[in-house]
This record gives C-alpha cells, structure tokens and sequence, in this order.
C-alpha cells in the first residue's frame, strides 16, 4: 500500500473493486460537496460520467456516508468487489478518505484490471489537529492561481492548514480600507525587482473560500514589529523620524521596525488586524515578532505585550514565532511557533515552554528539517543554507515535533508547519519543488501515529506518489534514494 501519510491501520482484503463506466458517487446531502469533489476528480482521472447520487448507496457506488464514532477528521475505508465506502463523523474527515481514495486509484487504466483499487480496510486518523504548510507571498508574489493551485497540491497530503506570510520588508500582500499605499507602494516591490503584486480583499476572501472547500484554514500572518519596510517606506508616520525609507529588494533581515512609543502604530496595527480578522473565518490570527533585531529589546516586549493584546481583541487566537515569548504579557492561549532547531539554540525552548505555561500550545517548525527553502543538496540552484541546510529528504523525515524541546510533551504540540520562504523562489513550480517531496515527509510525521521511521519504506511509497504528482502536473525534485519510476 503506497500511502503518504501512512494510515493508522490497513488490512487487505480479497480481490478488488473497478471503477467502471456506470460507476456513481453516493452520499446523503450533508456530505455532498465533498462527493462531487470526489466525482470531478475521478471524472477527469477515468473519463467516465461519475454521477453523484444524493441518498443510499447501491451496490457498486463510491460512497461518502456521516456517522458517530469515528476521532475528529478520522475515517474508514472500505474497499471490496462489491463497492468503495468512505465513513467519517465531519466531511473533513471524508475528506481525508476521498486523499486517501485518489492514492489508491492507479494514474491509468491497467489493460486487464482497468481502474482497480485492490480490497482493503483502513482505519485513519490525525496525530496533529495542526498540519500546516507556509508560503512567503511577500518575498515573491504569488497571484490567487497560484495560490490555489498550492492548497489542492498540499489537501492531497492532508494537510489542513495554509499559513500565509502576507507582508514583509520586500511587499505589502494585502489590500487594507484606508492605508491604500501599503499595497499601491508596499506591494509594488519583490526581492530582485520584476514588480511585485497584492490581494485585494475580495482575493483574499477568494483564497479563503477555496481553502475551505479543500478543507483548509488559512492563517494570515502581519509580521510585526520588524519585517516591516515595505510598511514603513508606505506610511512615513510610521517611523519614528517621520522618514520613509525606500522601497528594497534585498534579501537581509533585521533592519526595519515600528515606532514602538508611537499612538500611529497601534492605530495602525489595530486597523489592520482588525480587517485582516475580519476576512478570516479561520481561528487563528499570526503577528509575526520574529527577526525584530532592529527594535530594542525592552521596547520589543512592550510592543508584543501590546500588540497581542490587540490581535486577541478581534477575538481570535493569537499565533507569533517563537521570539514573542519574551512577553510575559501574551494573551492566555496564545501559540508559539517554534522555528530553532532540532537541537534548540539559544533561548529558543525556554521562550517556547512559555507559550505552554500560558495555557497555549506550540506548533513545531524547526529550520534544519521542516524549512522548505532549503537546498536539496549543495547544487541546489534554488534554496538557501542557514538553516543548516542543505535539507535532504531523509532530514525532512528523521525527526519528531516531540523530541524537540524539553518539558514539552505531545499533548503540547498543536501540530507542525512546514514553512516554504521565496526569496530565491519565483514562479510556482519552483514553490512545487522545494515543496515536494520534503512536504511529504512533514505530512506523514503531523498525521501518522509515531513509529519508528523506516525511510526505505518511505522512499518507496515516495516513488508511488511520485506518479501521482506527475499525473497532476505537481513539480517535485527527484531527490536520491527514492527509487523514482
Ligand atoms: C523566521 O524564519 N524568521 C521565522
């Protein structure tokens, strides 16, 4: 069985069912859109009509049903000559059924079993109730297409969040009702020049409602209060001189902030969380407060203390990398994001642990294994190093979210994320293949239950994915030791 993420259990059955011409979808009502997503797929897949059928299921129909019992976004499978049932509690987790379905479908047809899916039962569930994936649209901007294209990419693994890192020194992403030059200025510039670009509101809420229907959440991140120059070269009254800095196009870190003693700041940042909360009906607000090595250190804690108190207002839950733990005064509940290493450096764990003392949780991004912008290898021509890169696929997949930081437990981790920044990423396919198959390996680790991990086993069921992504058009590197057909 060539799963990625591997199922909680699997037992193979006898024979197999064949998807033929008169083969229908079956759900009742409230599973419906997760059954014509279902039927469009293996439309395009098979070629045949794949009609969907509101009500019980027949024998011989692909059904989606809804009953009690099963974990939060867990499901079974059935497969057997007689039919393909997919059982959840909530559509996420038919969902999660219907990616495991479409790996289980061949790419094509075999001439003498034609599009069979061999008998099995599989009984699935997540570890992690957070399985994130980043992408930088400020480094590089990256239009609502590609964007979308991403999320289908990404819900094949199951994969239930997209983190978007919506603004930074480089750009400005995000439309915002009454600072028009964050984006007609801000969002003019990318790293390397070429234009930039930005989502009106009505983009976003695009964005958004298409990650819905992939069953995915998008967390938008404002970096505050460094990561701001393209902020700051907008709005003069933003800087504590009252001189706008130029627009850049670099790719350093660290020089920008906020004025940290002044109202206009908090305005600001109180207007645009607020939008910002407003268009995003997922429960998860990010501030950034990473890299703020341009802000003095007290005045640092003071603006967090701050700022967090105002992202809590609009009533969501409040994320930062990992830094924003020296604030003692984090809104209860607010989630650290931890990006140091698999060995923590510095004073990255105890700042962590703080979020959990605070009665919030932390999601797990460690540089040397989960940033997707590393290099594959020192030849690499897109990615960079200082994360301890190059990242191999075997690094991506031999670590633990739990194993990281001390004193912090499972039941402590909401989930880990994999972060893909752009500043040597340009177009999407290039996003695809620092993405894949690293993103994959970060999959299995957020949704399968922890066992040893056995990278053989992995590589192999890498190769079979491999198809898969080549049959949808996803870009992947062919990164060695996986016997890629
Ligand atoms: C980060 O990589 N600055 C979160």
């Amino acid at each position: 069985m060539t799963l990625i993420p591997a199922p909680v259990s699997h037992i193979a059955g006898d024979g197999s069912f064949t998807i033929a011409p008169e083969t229908r979808v079956a759900a009742p009502s409230a599973a419906r859109p997760v059954a014509e997503y279902l039927a469009e797929w293996l439309r395009k897949s098979t070629g045949f009509a794949v009609p969907v059928a509101v009500g019980p299921a027949s024998r011989g129909d692909i059904s989606c049903g809804l009953e009690p019992g099963h974990p939060p976004n867990g499901y079974r499978l059935e497969a057997d000559p007689t039919g393909i049932r997919i059982t959840a509690s909530d559509t996420a987790g038919l969902f999660a059924g219907v990616q495991t379905l479409r790996q289980l479908v061949p790419i094509a047809a075999d001439a003498d079993s034609g599009w069979s899916v061999p008998a099995t039962t599989i009984t699935d569930f997540p570890r992690f109730a957070y399985r994130g994936a980043m992408l930088d649209v400020a480094r590089h901007f990256f239009g609502v297409d590609d964007v979308k294209r991403f999320i289908d990419a990404i819900a094949l693994l199951k994969f239930n969040v997209l983190h978007l890192h919506l603004t930074d020194d480089q750009g400005w992403r995000l439309e915002i009702d009454g600072w028009p030059r964050l984006t007609s200025h801000g969002g003019s510039t990318q790293v390397g020049g070429g234009g930039g670009g930005f989502y009106t509101q009505a983009d976003y809420s695009d964005i958004v409602d298409f990650a819905r229907s992939r069953f995915v959440t998008i967390v938008p991140e404002i970096d505050v209060p460094g990561h701001t120059n393209s902020a700051l070269a907008s709005y003069p009254e933003l800087t504590c001189d009252g001189q706008a800095p130029g627009l850049y196009e670099g790719i350093e870190v660290g020089f920008s902030s906020l004025c940290i003693d002044s109202e206009r700041t908090y305005e600001f940042v109180a207007d645009v969380l607020g939008q910002v909360a407003a268009l995003t009906p997922g429960p998860w607000i990010h501030i950034g407060g990473d890299e703020a090595l341009a802000t003095p250190a007290d005045d640092y804690i003071r603006f967090i203390d701050r700022a967090s108190g105002i992202a809590a207002a609009t009533g969501k839950t409040v994320i930062g990398w990992h830094e924003m733990g020296r604030s003692a005064g984090l809104p209860a509940g607010t989630i650290g994001e931890y990006w140091s290493f698999t060995t923590p450096e510095g004073d990255a764990a105890d700042l962590s642990r703080r979020f959990v003392d605070n009665g919030g949780s932390l999601i797990m991004a460690p540089g040397d294994v989960a940033y997707l912008d590393m290099k594959y290898d020192a030849s690499s021509a897109l990615g960079l190093e200082w994360a301890k890169g190059p990242t191999s696929l075997e690094d991506a997949y031999g670590w633990d979210p739990a194993d990281i930081v001390p004193g912090v437990e499972e039941a402590d981790i909401l989930g880990i994320e994999g972060p893909l920044w752009t500043e040597t990423v340009t177009t999407l396919a290039e996003a695809e293949r620092m993405a894949f198959p690293r993103i994959a390996a970060l999959a299995e680790i957020a949704w399968s239950p922890r066992r040893e991990r056995d990278f053989a086993g992995f590589a192999d069921r890498m190769a079979g994915l491999g198809e898969h992504l080549s049959a949808l058009g996803i870009a992947f590197e062919r990164t060695p030791n996986v016997p890629w057909r």
